[in-house]
């Protein structure tokens, strides 16, 4: 089979096309034809092995040396089951799936094996492949946030860097507990971030929302520029700051933020369950929750849809479609 193999940290040039063995399921574990996957931010930062700041001298040890220890990346695939292992009675052959192998990684290859237990959920009727595979990596991560973040109906929710994958959802989904929702994106991507369910918009480049006089009852920053510093002032007593993403510095101090207005920080790596996969299925059935597709590329061009995800700018996800005409039903 062919598979997106990354041999050493680098621009999206680095990556090459391989030939693997077709990987056969072992007891209790199913093979999935993969039709589309997503290429996520996690993917470009294996892949760079460019980091938050102090994470680096982790590098080596946590990801791998001179090159990530998984070569075969992607975070997330939507597929048919192709092969059973032994034991397996959740799915059957044909099924359409939806996985989420998340930090295990191997989406990036014309099959992958998932254990039938594992992150994986029958694919939503309503949802192409295209849009299944994007929906685990924002979505998992949106809603461990906002449920760590103990967001509840009828707050006020400002979400730094709306348009983004993680953002895109975190919108949709604090907006569906009831909260009242102000996105912070480019003026471009305005009427995207209102029709997710935004009420208020606010452009970064002629506004800083840390300087104005409203205040929210949580701040998810998807971008990085949000620390508790800049933030703390428009946070309400009791608020949140939920940071997607923060330096070493900040994820490792906070848990022991306390500010004066009982204010928390909330850090670290969202948790990857099988259980927020299944809810996030349901919520996109019901049409509650629509994971948003930006670029979709063939497999064949990988490389450039790196060089989207790199650009920071993506609305939602970046796609690689291993069968466009069965990918995009
Ligand atoms: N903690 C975890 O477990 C975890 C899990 C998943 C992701 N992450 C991290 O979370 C971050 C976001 O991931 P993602 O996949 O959602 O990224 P993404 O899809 O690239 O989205 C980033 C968004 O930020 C917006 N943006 C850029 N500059 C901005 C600024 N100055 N102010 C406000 N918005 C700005 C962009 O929108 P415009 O084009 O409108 O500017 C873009 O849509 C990544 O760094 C990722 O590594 C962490």
């Amino acid at each position: 089979m062919k598979v997106a193999f990354v041999p050493r940290y680098g621009p999206p040039e680095v990556v090459e096309f391989r030939e693997q063995l077709r990987p056969a399921p072992a007891p209790g574990h199913v093979r999935i034809q993969v039709l589309a996957a997503a290429v996520t931010t996690a993917d470009s930062r294996l892949r760079s092995g460019v980091l938050p700041r102090g994470f680096g001298v982790l590098r080596g040890i946590a990801l791998g040396f001179g090159g990530p220890r998984k070569g075969v990346l992607g975070t997330d695939a939507a597929g048919v089951v192709d092969a059973l292992g032994p034991g397996v009675t959740r799915f059957a052959i044909g099924d359409p799936v939806l996985a989420f192998p998340g930090s295990a990684m191997g989406c990036h290859a014309e099959y992958l094996v998932m254990p039938a237990d594992g992150r994986l959920v029958r694919k939503p009727a309503n949802l192409s492949f295209e849009e299944a595979a994007s929906l685990p990596f924002g979505g998992v991560t949106a809603l461990d946030y906002l449920r760590r973040g103990e967001v509840k109906g009828a707050e006020r929710v400002l979400v730094n860097g709306a348009s983004g994958s993680v953002g895109s959802a975190a919108v949709q989904l604090a907006k569906h507990l009831g909260a009242h929702v102000t996105a912070v994106c480019s003026a471009a991507n305005a009427d995207l971030a209102r029709a997710l369910g935004a009420e208020q918009v606010i452009d970064y480049a002629s506004t800083d929302f840390a300087a104005g006089s409203a205040r929210y009852d949580a701040i998810v920053d998807c971008v990085g520029n949000a620390p508790y510093a800049r933030v703390r002032s428009v946070l309400t007593r009791g608020g949140r700051l939920l940071a997607v993403l923060s330096d070493l510095p900040a994820t490792l101090g906070a848990p022991f933020i306390r500010g004066e207005h009982m204010h928390r920080v909330v850090a670290g790596p969202a948790a990857e369950k099988v259980e927020d996969l299944a809810t996030l299925a349901e919520l996109a059935e019901q049409r509650v929750f629509k994971p948003l597709v930006d670029q979709r590329f063939p497999f064949a061009q990988i490389v450039d849809a790196y060089r989207v995800v790199d650009s920071g700018r993506k609305k939602g996800s970046v796609v690689v479609t291993l069968n466009a005409r069965a990918a995009t039903r």
